[in-house]
């Protein structure tokens, strides 16, 4: 890819591994969506999904695969024919394809499979040659590599350049390493194993202990020139080394990390929120480099240091991430060019038809809230955009009554498939008296995984916003909305989760059984 011998290569896996983790499940649109922002940031590598997952996955990785500009397209394949041959159909009509096949060599991983040492070494030389046969462009990953024993992992990792993978993946899958031992790991397999400086090593994170950014960065160290990351970290469990985090320490600390990556920072901010939006996971207040907080100096001691010099308490620009200097607020005289400039400079080049939308749901928010922040603007596109595909359900009226006295009662009209329908309902508070009216007028087996409010901005006046987990039958979607009436946003979320899980009936998107099951049958 590069002869720079400082250049590391971004592996993204927001589209596999995050999407893998429950509840994160994209649309095909969201995915493309997400794999154009990578591309166009500058990403070097984006693993679109698991082709032999679900159809679902197969047209996702084909379309990205079809569409891609400038980044590799990689697809998730396990160590067999079937999985390979549907993971190259996928990936072949990118401009530069690639496989990714796996398996599990830990004692722990081996045992699944139930195959000896000698055994699974046979497959890795077979399957490994049977990609290259196809694909120029092979990498390979014993997964559970740090709890892999050293002499058995050395011999696959030969076994697997010798059969022609080009670049060799070292995962922490249950993120059980620490930074030493994560250098000092790939230090001695490029040291030691035969043909390794023929291949690139990749380091590939999860961050159970809270040491994937640590770990992955510590792997460049130790020789390591391929991050595999997500962003916001989204992942399996606790999730992966965030793209992020790791961008920003080479850029900031390039003093002691003097490495470089193709990934144009300015991005950053963007594609954080497009992905939490997308994927229904928010991200941490606190989160570092796009956490809401991670620029906001709220102390006195720290104001004061910021007006006269930013550089007191800031190691690194905002401009630099892309969040914008000013939080420049717009008021109800404000204009749709106004608008329409502000929503571009947030990344949304939003068409007519759309701006027209958001621009009354802005006139009508500005009329309530004495200030409209950008915050504010980003939720209103993204309620926006949940309404365009999945709007069978609509909410027309709500009114709760609440006060101390139990129960609380809601009375809700919903247009089902265009035809209104009226009830009222009650409940052990505002929320799940409007919740029980709408399961009333809907009536579904679905179950409520998660339920989260947070306010957009600040003030008794911000909106809010509110998440909505379902879950039917293995299927998981994630709806969300705002508004200043916290209930209202409840009511439009909970309503947009039930459309989401409707849409995945209809396609009967098997997504989640075959990917709870990938890892098992990763023999
Ligand atoms: O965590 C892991 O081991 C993986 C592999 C499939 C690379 O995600
Ligand atoms: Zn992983």
């Amino acid at each position: 890819m590069t002869n720079d011998k400082n250049r590391v290569v971004i592996f993204d896996t927001t589209l596999r591994d995050g999407e893998q983790s429950p509840g994160a499940t994209m649309s095909h649109a969201e995915k493309l969506e997400i794999a154009e922002l990578l591309d166009d940031m500058g990403v070097d590598i984006i693993e679109a999904g698991f082709p032999i997952a679900s159809e679902g996955d197969f047209d996702a990785v084909s379309e990205i695969a079809k569409r891609s500009k400038q980044a590799v397209i990689c697809g998730l394949a396990r160590a067999n024919y079937k999985d390979i041959d549907r993971c190259w159909e996928a990936v072949r009509h990118a401009g530069r394809p690639r496989i990714h096949t796996f398996i599990g060599t830990s004692p722990l991983h081996r045992a699944i499979p139930n195959l000896t040492q000698d055994e699974m070494a046979e497959r890795i030389h077979d399957t490994v040659t049977h990609a290259r046969n196809l694909c120029d462009n092979v990498q390979w990953s014993p997964m559970d590599a740090t709890r892999t024993e050293w002499d058995y992992l050395a011999r696959v990792v030969e076994i697997a350049i010798k059969a022609g993978a080009t670049t060799i993946n070292i995962p922490d899958t249950v993120g059980y390493t620490a930074p030493n031992e994560s250098a000092e790991l790939i230090r001695r397999l490029i040291a030691e194993v035969p043909g390794a400086d023929e291949v690139v090593f990749a380091t590939h994170c999860h961050n159970d202990l809270g040491m994937a950014t640590a770990n992955a960065l510590a792997a460049v160290e130790g020789g390591a020139r391929q991050i595999e990351c997500t962003i916001n970290g989204l992942g399996e469990r606790a999730g992966n080394t965030a793209l992020e985090e790791v961008v920003m320490a080479m850029k900031v600390r390039h003093d002691i990390m003097p490495f470089h990556t193709g990934v144009d920072s300015t991005k950053l901010m963007h594609i954080s929120r497009r992905v939490a939006t997308v994927s229904g996971f928010p991200v941490q207040y606190n989160k570092a480099i796009v956490g809401k907080n991670a620029f906001a100096h709220e102390s006195g001691i720290h104001q004061d240091g910021m007006l006269k010099n930013a550089e007191t308490f800031e190691i690194m620009r905002p401009e630099d991430v892309g969040l914008s200097a000013t939080n420049i607020v717009m008021g109800k005289h404000s204009g749709r060019a106004a608008l329409r400039s502000k929503l571009k400079e947030l990344g949304y080049d939003l068409a007519d038809n759309q701006l027209n939308d958001v621009f009354v749901r802005f006139k009508a928010l500005a009329d309530r809230k004495k200030e409209v922040f950008e915050d504010d603007l980003l939720a209103l596109v993204r309620d926006q955009e949940s309404g365009e595909e999945y709007d069978r359900i609509k909410v027309k009226f709500l009114r709760v009554i609440c006060g101390t006295e139990a129960p609380q009662s809601a009375d809700l009209i919903l247009e089902i498939d265009g035809k209104e329908v009226r009830t009222t309902a009650q409940g052990d508070g505002p929320v799940d008296a409007t919740f029980n009216a709408v399961k009333t007028l809907f009536p579904h087996e679905a179950r409520l995984q998660l339920y989260q409010v947070h306010a957009v901005t600040e003030g008794t006046d911000a909106q809010a916003t509110v998440s909505v987990r379902m879950e039917e039958e293995g299927r998981i979607a994630t709806g969300q909305s705002a508004d200043t009436d916290t209930v209202v946003a409840s009511a439009k979320a909970y309503v947009n989760a039930l459309n989401r899980l409707l849409v995945r009936r209809e396609k009967s998107d098997p997504d989640a059984d075959v990917k709870q099951v990938s890892y098992k049958d990763a023999g």
